[in-house]
């Protein structure tokens, strides 16, 4: 066998590896996900869920944006661009992405216009900052582990669970587009993904970046989850009980809208001056 194949043959075998890894992480099969069909959600959970998942669905392209600056390679770069064109709206009829949620958030009860509006649990911005520090400040194939198989290869296992549970709150398909396009979309990102991975698996540094970029941006993923259940259970809280009640008080918590103006996520040229005094 030739050192290319052998090569291949190697790093095929770690991602399989890696795939059968995520598949049981607790992000991917958080509880809520996993009870939908025996413990079934409301419209009233979902349009909470909906709340603090859209500013994960918002911020997306922004770090796949942010990790394409930094690709080794024009290769690297062309699989990243594939799935950037997706996002963009290229297969959901023009709509990016985070439009197409939008359609889903009015069926679930959020008015238009206010779908950035809404107090976030702090474990929703931590999960944007993170994949933000992921992107910007971790080498790029600690990125590219949380966006392909951290993102990617878990999102059609995490969203089959959350049809399930839509389908049963009575969403009609038409409604839950977003959910059921991802399910097979991200089978392609996941593969477009794989193939920009399967050039950097040669050593075992290259392999323990890649994995470790997953499991950063899949324990943000579990403790998202646990921030969404923890916001059912206080907005039900707020529904049931008289108004100002402290266990259902989002006070000090922040919208993507405020979020929005408070950050500013920039590429930055930063010289290296020590280079000019020795050379
Ligand atoms: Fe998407
Ligand atoms: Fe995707």
């Amino acid at each position: 066998m030739s050192f290319a194949l052998e090569h291949e043959r190697e790093a095929r075998e770690f991602l399989a590896e890696l795939r059968r890894e995520i598949s049981t992480h607790a992000g991917v099969g958080h509880s809520i996900l996993g009870r939908m069909k025996t413990d079934p959600r409301s419209r009233f959970d979902f349009m909470v869920l909906a709340g603090q998942h859209f500013p994960l669905v918002g911020n997306f392209t922004r770090y796949m944006e942010l990790l394409l600056l930094r690709a080794p390679s024009s290769e690297a770069k062309c699989w990243l661009a594939k799935v950037l064109v997706d996002e963009y709206g290229e297969r959901s009829e023009g709509q990016d992405h985070a439009e197409h949620y939008q359609k889903f958030m009015h069926a679930a009860g959020h008015t238009p216009g206010q779908e950035d509006n809404v107090p976030l649990h702090p474990e929703v911005v931590n999960f944007i900052r993170e994949h933000y520090r992921i992107c910007i400040e971790e080498p790029f194939l600690v990125g590219l582990g949380a966006l392909g198989p951290g993102h990617e290869w878990s999102i059609p296992a995490m969203f089959e669970l959350a049809v399930a549970g839509l389908r049963k709150a009575g969403f009609a398909e038409k409604e839950i587009e977003y959910w059921t396009m991802h399910m097979d979309q991200d089978q392609d990102h996941g593969a477009w993904l794989e193939e920009a991975l399967v050039g950097y698996c040669a050593t075992p540094e290259q392999r323990s970046q890649i994995r470790r970029g997953a499991l950063l941006s899949l324990d943000a993923r579990e403790r998202f989850w646990w921030g969404v259940t923890d916001k059912i259970v206080s907005e039900a809280t707020r529904k049931n009980l008289p108004p100002g009640h402290s266990a259902a008080s989002s006070e000090g918590q922040i919208t993507l809208r405020q979020l929005r103006a408070k950050w500013r996520i920039e590429p930055k040229l930063i010289e290296d001056t020590t280079q000019e005094s020795t050379s």
